[in-house]
């Protein structure tokens, strides 16, 4: 028999903690459900997945993960519509996502229907956790890592597939504003820029706790060649309003392939808006901010969904963005919360609603 939400084996919590949770209030990725999905990888496969009490792991000092970070994750949301129905946007995508990153970090591809399946039993399981309140929503994080033991500089013969899950609300608390990078690099040519691997995180903390010092919030990662080109920031795919024209760098294997953002290419082109899918050099943005016509930059991404910037610092200047009522940034951002949230007809076949 193939796998379904029936036969998923589910241990459930003696208790829930929901009443702990003030849902009014939410901060990003702080709180998680009850229950997460768990799925071991050993002898050659992956084994049926459980649900089972969110709750610690428990492993060996010698397993590969603490020594190679073989380990690769998603972000994703669920949302409830105003008659209770469980949202998703795009999620096969996801899946596809975490099996490129896997590939390039030697892990197993993870099976479509587990992960399906698997994640829609645990949404209606914890459905209750999926917070209702404007810009809030059920933070999905899927992931996988190396479990096997071993000093041996080689890929591990064990691995754990977990989704947990956690309300939330804004992944940014304030306004953003942003340094632009030339010394330290997110990703190079034939590198993991591409796989949302853990490591490539782990690697720009040090750059932009700097940044955060210097008052900057997130750092916007230029290429690591001539350190000329604006490629992403450290969460979210970067969007340029340069006159009417909306820019957004080509994706390579130094930069991850957005979902937030090829969805929003689509919706701009059909809100009349000209997109361009091209490089950009820092100097055509200095340029267009001394020159008036950079009316916009913001970053897109599933945790940021679209937070404008309202400023970036570059070689020890400080640029401000106008503060504009009718942005590109807003439009988008109606556009594609209204169909993740189920409030306008999804024309694109984006919406995924879960069965009941
Ligand atoms: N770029 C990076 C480095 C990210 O971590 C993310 C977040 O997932 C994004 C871009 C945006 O991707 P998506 O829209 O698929 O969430
Ligand atoms: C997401 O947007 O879902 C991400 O994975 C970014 C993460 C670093 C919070």
């Amino acid at each position: 028999m193939g796998l379904t939400t029936q036969n998923i084996s589910v241990q459930k919590v003696s208790k829930s903690r929901i009443s702990e949770v003030d849902f009014n209030n939410l901060t990003f990725g702080q709180e998680f459900s009850d229950h997460m999905l768990v799925c071991d990888y050993k002898n050659g496969k992956w084994e049926l997945p459980k649900i089972v009490p969110f709750q610690n792991i428990s492993l060996s000092p010698a397993s590969k993960i603490f020594h190679y970070g073989q380990s690769v994750f998603e972000g994703m949301k669920a949302y409830k519509d105003k008659n209770d129905k469980i949202l998703l946007f795009r999620p096969l995508e996801n899946h596809k996502r975490i099996n490129i990153s896997s590939e390039r970090l030697a892990i197993p591809a993870f099976p479509e229907n587990y992960f399906m399946e698997g994640l829609e039993a645990l949404l209606k399981l914890d459905k209750d956790w999926i917070p209702t309140a404007d810009g809030s929503s059920l933070y999905i994080r899927p992931f996988v890592f190396a479990t096997g033991n071993g000093f041996h500089a080689s890929p591990s013969d064990e691995y754990k597939f977990i989704i947990a899950t956690s309300p939330s609300g804004a992944y940014f608390a304030g306004e953003v504003r942003v340094l632009i990078e030339e010394k330290y690099s997110r990703s190079a040519n034939g590198g993991v820029g591409f796989a949302k691997a853990g490591g490539n995180y782990a690697g720009q903390f040090y750059p932009t706790q700097l940044a955060k010092e210097k008052g900057y919030q997130q750092v916007i990662w230029t290429d690591d060649n001539t350190h000329e080109y604006i490629e992403e920031a450290g969460a979210m795919n970067i969007f340029i309003r340069i006159g009417d024209t909306l820019i957004t760098g080509p994706t390579s294997d130094r930069i991850l392939d957005g979902i937030t953002r090829k969805s929003l290419i689509e919706i701009a082109k059909d809100q009349g808006i000209n997109v361009e899918v091209r490089k950009i050099k820092v100097g055509e943005l200095i340029e267009a901010s001394k020159n008036g016509s950079l009316k916009e930059l913001f970053g897109a991404g599933t945790a940021a969904v679209i937070s404008p910037i309202s400023g970036f610092g570059y070689r020890g200047q400080d640029f401000d963005l106008p503060k504009l009522t009718d942005s590109f940034a807003a439009r988008l951002k109606k556009q594609i919360t209204d169909i993740q949230y189920n409030r306008i007809e999804d024309k694109y076949g984006w919406r995924h609603t879960v069965k009941e």
